[in-house]
């Protein structure tokens, strides 16, 4: 279709949403919604709770370096709930709270969105909203909504630096659990090579800003997640080792999944060695050539963290123009449990 018919069937759209035609038809009202002409007012997007109660910068122009043509209102007023284009809902605080969604004052056309940046294990209490959301916005590729904890932008450059090393590797947990499969893996792997551990679970605390200095003198990190899902690939990796400087050896999905995200050279995967002691003496008598190389994607790439609600939540503005206009998640837990 060329831009010009598509932009002819638009205006026969609107035109019949304000017609008689299509008058009080909320179905058709919400089909026609999203692919309607100019709006005369901004997108509005309805926090419903703030995620772990983080204040954001709601002004009137809440996403303003976004490339989105229409100007887009991040807003967790209430009162809109009337109004709003969007409503948005995190999970983590959906789990907790006790109060029912106001399901019976949603207007139509508006979409809800289930937001969670957890994996499935670590998530209680789907079932109970089943048919109630229109969109996902999540860390898995195939939500309405993708939001990644991180991702390379391209760059070029001749030159990567490497930041000094002095150690070999290190671990921060701040939630150990004995049972978890990276405890295990720890564990076992420990009884090959030296592994020094920080973070809240063990007895070297790390302050915030010491993390990435402390990390980048080792060379490689333990970035392993705490459960094993699709997609489910967190500030582990993206944060703790590659913007740290150092060579992520990964527990997680396949290695197939990761290299969906970064380059199959950037990384090492416990799984890739039928042995941890197999593993432990990979890294005790890797040569200084081979461990550059793992280094070869930074001349390509640069790492670029989403550790910021407020952009995640801009990141509707930007999809908006594109999401589906009559969807809903018969099952939540279905879906994200496969
Ligand atoms: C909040 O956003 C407005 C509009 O973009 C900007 O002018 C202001 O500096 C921001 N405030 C903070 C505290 O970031
Ligand atoms: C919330 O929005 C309503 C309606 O726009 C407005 O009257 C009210 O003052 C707002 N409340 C706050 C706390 O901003
Ligand atoms: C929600 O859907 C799931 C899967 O179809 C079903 O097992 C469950 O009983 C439903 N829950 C409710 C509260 O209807
Ligand atoms: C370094 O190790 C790699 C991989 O085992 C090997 O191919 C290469 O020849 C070694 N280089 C040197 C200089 O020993």
């Amino acid at each position: 279709m060329t831009s010009r018919t598509w932009l002819a069937l638009k205006r026969v759209a609107s035109v019949s949403v304000l017609g008689i035609v299509f008058w009080n038809s909320p179905f058709l009202l919400q089909q026609f919604h999203i692919h309607t002409g100019p709006r005369d007012k901004p997108l509005s997007i309805l926090i419903w709770d703030l995620p772990f109660n983080h204040n954001l910068n709601l002004s009137s122009n809440s996403c303003p370096t976004r490339r989105h043509k229409e100007s887009c209102l991040l807003t967790s007023n209430r009162s809109w709930l009337d109004q709003a284009d969007v409503v948005a809902f995190h999970h983590r605080e959906l789990q907790h709270s006790t109060s029912n969604l106001p399901t019976a004052q949603k207007i139509p056309g508006q979409n809800w969105v289930w937001v969670s940046l957890e994996s499935p294990t670590n998530t209680k209490d789907l079932a109970a909203w089943n048919g109630t959301f229109n969109w996902v916005m999540t860390y898995r590729q195939d939500s309405d909504i993708f939001i990644p904890y991180g991702t390379l932008v391209p760059r070029s450059s001749d030159k990567v630096d490497i930041p000094k090393k002095s150690r070999l590797v290190c671990w921060v947990i701040s939630n150990y659990h004995r049972t978890q499969k990276r405890a295990e893996v720890y564990r076992e792997l420990s009884r090959h090579i030296k592994i020094d551990v920080y973070g809240k679970a063990s007895k070297k605390p790390l302050c915030p800003a010491c993390l990435l200095p402390t990390i980048s003198q080792y060379k490689f990190y333990l970035a392993f997640e705490n459960s094993i899902h699709r997609d489910y690939i967190t500030e582990k990796l993206w944060r703790n080792a590659l913007l740290a400087g150092t060579v992520p050896i990964v527990m997680g999905p396949p290695r197939a999944n990761y290299e969906q995200f970064i380059p199959g050279d950037a990384f090492i995967h416990v799984e890739d060695f039928s042995s941890r002691q197999e593993l432990a003496t990979f890294l005790l008598t890797m040569n200084d050539s081979h461990y550059q190389s793992f280094f070869n994607w930074r001349q390509r790439y640069t790492v670029k963290l989403y550790d910021n609600w407020q952009e995640r939540f801009c990141t509707i503005c930007e999809k908006y123009p594109s999401l589906p206009g009559r969807k809903v998640y018969p099952s939540l837990e279905d879906w994200f449990w496969n």
